[in-house]
């Protein structure tokens, strides 16, 4: 039976961590599904569409990963697409306690489906798209911390503010 893994997440923008964390769990499913989040309240830098292309350049080479949206509960859709696995990252310890309360509330919406964690490379254990947003908005470098068309993306957006 083929193995599905969805990783879910804002991507706003995709960052070299988030790409660790794909590269380790593409090895251990049949397909990785990277989902991004269409209907979230916050106001993010680019829009569904927008991320969902950064995404699919960034994993163009890997055969095994796809690149999709989604709208309303991460169950339904991780159900919709046959997945049996929730991937998730943890980099530092303050994560944990927000994606235990995650991994716990899907457990009660769908006991059948298993959130699996795994460890970024510590090199990118300080990244986050939120401090990669600021620091580009502000003029800092990001370059070695998001893949080039993201870099490029970022300079494009900050040019034009
Ligand atoms: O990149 P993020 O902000 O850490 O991703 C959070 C995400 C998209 C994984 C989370 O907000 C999510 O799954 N939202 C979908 C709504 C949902 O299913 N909520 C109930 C379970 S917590």
């Amino acid at each position: 039976m083929k193995r599905t893994a969805v990783y879910p997440g804002m991507f706003d923008p995709v960052t070299h961590g988030h790409l660790d964390l794909a590269d380790r769990g593409r090895h251990h499913y049949d397909r990785l599904i990277l989902a991004v989040l269409r209907n979230d309240a916050k106001e993010p830098l680019f829009t569904v569409e927008e991320r969902v292309t950064l995404l699919t350049e960034a994993t163009a080479d890997w055969d095994n990963v796809e690149v999709d949206s989604f709208d309303g509960l991460l169950v339904d859709y991780a159900q919709s697409v046959g997945a049996s696995v929730i991937l998730r990252g943890i980099r530092v310890a303050s994560d944990f306690e927000y994606e235990m309360q995650m991994a716990m509330m899907n457990r009660h919406l769908a006991p059948e489906l298993e959130t699996v964690f795994l460890v970024p490379t510590e090199a990118y254990s300080y990244v986050s798209s939120r401090l990669v947003r600021q620091v580009a908005g502000l003029g800092g470098s990001v370059d070695n911390l998001v893949p080039a068309n993201v870099a490029k993306a970022l300079k494009r957006r900050f040019a034009q503010a």
